[in-house]
């Protein structure tokens, strides 16, 4: 992608020259920030991400606070079955939940086709109100949930331990697991395209759960969606990532997501996926979230590991390799980033 941006975190995501390596992590508009959980006293968080100027206030708290390179709007990847139809609830200390998860056809076809600006229009206000107050300082990620991962929510109706229900149709009804995901590919798609009209500079989609799959599983259910919908969103300007927990195992099917960037967990050496990808996509990742409660001083060693197996040159976005846990000090995230800043830039 040809592109200057003067945002070191997208020049890096189109592997173009960079004075150091940028730096975000996953879910750090989040409970490990006080100035988040002040804000959350006062309302639910269902309420937060539907009100814009809040969801604004909370997805900057880490740019100023924290002094990250990217900006995520703070939001959640449950929205789209929501605005689907869906109904959802956030049970204190249990975290999202549909009451009602899908059971059978009858529930499938029910859900609607969503028009993201009529439907999810308070992400688009956000977005804007966002852009605005950022002026520019670091670039705004708008993200997605990738349609395999949505559809296990939407099937176990929360989070699972083993995703029986999931897997039940993956194995027992392929058919209406496919006719789900073409419906969850739809909204994504529209949902992705109206998130960048109204100012997302990044999207990221996030497939939390591609690991559970199998491998033909993950080459039928999770891959060829993600990759109709980044081919449909595909703008020359704005780079997609793709994040797969526990997918790199795939790599040489995940060569054709057609992504920018490959977002990838702890559990792989960042230096041998490079080698394999050859340039074909940047990397993100990929320290241990848990890694964040060593001191600071080793924090910093392990950044310093991180960035010596990537080695030198771009096409490296540094970040954890999963979300930031809620009770991370923030002086352990703030080492984290600093460590980023002052240790990369011998590598460029
Ligand atoms: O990254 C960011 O800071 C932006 C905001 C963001 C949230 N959720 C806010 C959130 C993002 C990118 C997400 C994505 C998301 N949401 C995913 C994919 C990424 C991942 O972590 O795997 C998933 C699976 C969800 C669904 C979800 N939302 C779960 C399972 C939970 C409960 C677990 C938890 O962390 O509490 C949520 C709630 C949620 N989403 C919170 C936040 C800040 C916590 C809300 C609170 O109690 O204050």
């Amino acid at each position: 992608m040809n592109t200057d941006s003067k945002h070191l975190f997208i020049r890096a995501c189109f592997q173009q020259p960079v004075e150091r390596t940028p730096v975000w992590m996953m879910r750090q508009a989040g409970r490990y920030l006080p100035e988040y959980r002040a804000v959350r006293q006062k309302y639910d968080f269902i309420t937060m991400y539907k009100t814009p100027e809040v969801a604004a206030e909370v997805t900057i708290q880490p740019v100023d606070i924290v002094g990250v390179d990217a900006a995520i709007l703070f939001s959640d990847i449950l929205v789209i079955p929501e605005a689907m139809g869906m109904e959802l609830q956030f049970v204190e200390g249990r975290g999202p939940q549909f009451p009602n998860p899908l059971r059978n056809e009858k529930q499938v076809d029910a859900l609607r086709k969503i028009i993201a600006n009529d439907h999810l229009p308070f992400v688009m206000d956000a977005i804007r109100i966002t852009r605005r107050e950022l002026q520019e300082r670091v670039p705004l990620i708008g993200f997605c949930g990738a349609p395999w991962t949505l559809a296990t929510y939407m099937i176990e109706g929360g989070g699972s331990k083993n995703f029986k229900h999931a897997k039940e149709w993956r194995f027992a009804r392929p058919d209406l697991l496919h006719r789900l995901l073409e419906k969850v590919t739809e909204a994504v798609i529209d949902y992705c395209r109206t998130k960048i009209e109204a100012g997302a500079q990044v999207i990221q989609l996030f497939d939390s759960w591609a690991g559970i799959l199998d491998e033909s599983g993950f080459k039928a259910f999770a891959l060829p969606y993600v990759k109709r919908i980044i081919d449909a969103i595909r703008k020359p300007e704005v780079p997609v990532i793709y994040f797969v927990k526990g997918g790199a195992i795939w790599l040489e099917h995940l060569m054709q997501c057609q992504a920018d960037v490959l977002s990838l967990d702890w559990t792989v050496n960042l230096g041998k996926i490079r080698g394999q990808v050859n340039g074909k996509m940047a990397l993100q990742g990929n320290l241990d979230p848990t890694a964040l409660y060593a001191s600071p001083n080793t924090i910093r060693q392990l950044v310093k590991d991180m960035l010596y197996q990537y080695g030198s040159g771009e096409g490296h976005i540094a970040n954890l390799g999963h979300g930031i846990l809620p009770d991370i000090p923030v002086d352990h995230a703030k080492a984290f980033v600093e460590s980023v800043k002052e240790e990369s830039q011998a590598y460029h």
